[in-house]
This record gives structure tokens, C-alpha cells and sequence, in this order.
């Protein structure tokens, strides 16, 4: 299958870490885990997403409260999941910029200190506030009411009268 993707033939070789120079690897173990978490995550999302067409589809999505505390909990595992994905990305190319081509090391900014701040504070200001604005933005989609779907409705008049 890694010849397939990598090599796109059935017989392609792929080197193994030991082959390479020790000062060209990257910092393999938390790759490692950064991939596993990003996957691990990828495939609960899939998960939890079947498990709850399987439940809509018998018309109890809403009846079932360890489904719902489930999806509760998976709420942060896009950002987490992409995050992990980022560290697979960064940390995976060192010590590379441009594979074979730039060290990391070699591709430091050579503007002075005092703007490397003042540009990575802009950054950050920008991420903060489009991050509070999309959480808010969130938090009063999910405290508003249901899409009003018919049966969605049914089930969840069944669920409240039946106590
Ligand atoms: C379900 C199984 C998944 C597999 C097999 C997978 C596979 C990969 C691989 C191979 C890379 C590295 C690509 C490269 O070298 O350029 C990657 C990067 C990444 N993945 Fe995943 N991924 C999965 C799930 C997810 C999920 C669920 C998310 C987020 C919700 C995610 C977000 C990312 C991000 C943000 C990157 C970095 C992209 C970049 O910086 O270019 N991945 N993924």
C-alpha cells in the first residue's frame, strides 16, 4: 500500500529513518503521536457520525443520552484533530524548510527581533479575535432552537411527554 501511494508502482522502495543521516530526521516521536491523535480523532468523527445516522434513522437520535454526552465531548475534535495535523506537517519536515534544499536553520528571519514581536502579535490579535468571534458565533448556534425537522420533532415531543 506505501509503495502504491508513495511510489505509485507495486514494488517501489521506501527507505526506512536509519537510512538517513542522523541530522537530517525529524523529531520522530512526536510525529509519531501527533499523526496517531489527528487519525485516532479522524476515525471517531466517522464513528460517532455513523452512530448517529444509525439513531436518526430509527427515529431516536434524541432518546439516547450516552450518544449525545459522546458528541458533547467530541465537540473540540476538529481543532484538536487539526492541530495534531499541523504538528505532523511542522515538525515532520524538520529539519527542513524546503526539503534537501533549506535548513530551518538557514531560513531564520534576518529582520531585527522588534518586528519578528510586532508581526507575531498581529498574528495572534487576529487569530484571538476571529477565534472568539467563531466560539461565540458557535455557542449561540447551539443554544438555539433545533432545525425543525418533522420527525425530529416528533421524537423529541415523545421523549418530553414520556418524561
Ligand atoms: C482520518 C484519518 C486521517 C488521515 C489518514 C490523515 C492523514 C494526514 C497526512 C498524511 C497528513 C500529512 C500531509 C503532508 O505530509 O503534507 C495530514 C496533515 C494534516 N491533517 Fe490529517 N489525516 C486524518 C484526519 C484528519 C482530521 C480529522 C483533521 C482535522 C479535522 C486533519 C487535519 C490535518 C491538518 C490540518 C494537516 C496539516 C496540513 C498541512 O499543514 O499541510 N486530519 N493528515
Amino acid at each position: 500500500m506505501g509503495s502504491l501511494y508513495l511510489r505509485h508502482n507495486l514494488s517501489g522502495h521506501i527507505k526506512s529513518l536509519s537510512e538517513f543521516p542522523a541530522d537530517t530526521l525529524p523529531p520522530v516521536l512526536a510525529v509519531f503521536f501527533a499523526f496517531r491523535v489527528m487519525v485516532g480523532l479522524g476515525l471517531l468523527m466517522l464513528l460517532f457520525s455513523v452512530a448517529a445516522n444509525v439513531q436518526r434513522w430509527r427515529g431516536k437520535l434524541f432518546n439516547g443520552r450516552r450518544l449525545l454526552w459522546g458528541l458533547v465531548w467530541m465537540s473540540p475534535s476538529g481543532f484538536v484533530a487539526m492541530l495534531a495535523g499541523w504538528c505532523v506537517t511542522e515538525w515532520g519536515r524538520q529539519p527542513w524548510t524546503v526539503y534537501g534544499l533549506l535548513r530551518t536553520a538557514q531560513s531564520v528571519s534576518p529582520l531585527p527581533l522588534s518586528w519578528m514581536i510586532a508581526s507575531v502579535t498581529g498574528v495572534l490579535l487576529v487569530y484571538i479575535l476571529s477565534f472568539a468571534l467563531g466560539l461565540r458565533y458557535l455557542l449561540r448556534y447551539i443554544n438555539s432552537p433545533l432545525p425543525q425537522e418533522p420527525e425530529v420533532v416528533a421524537s423529541m415531543l415523545k421523549t418530553s411527554s414520556s418524561g
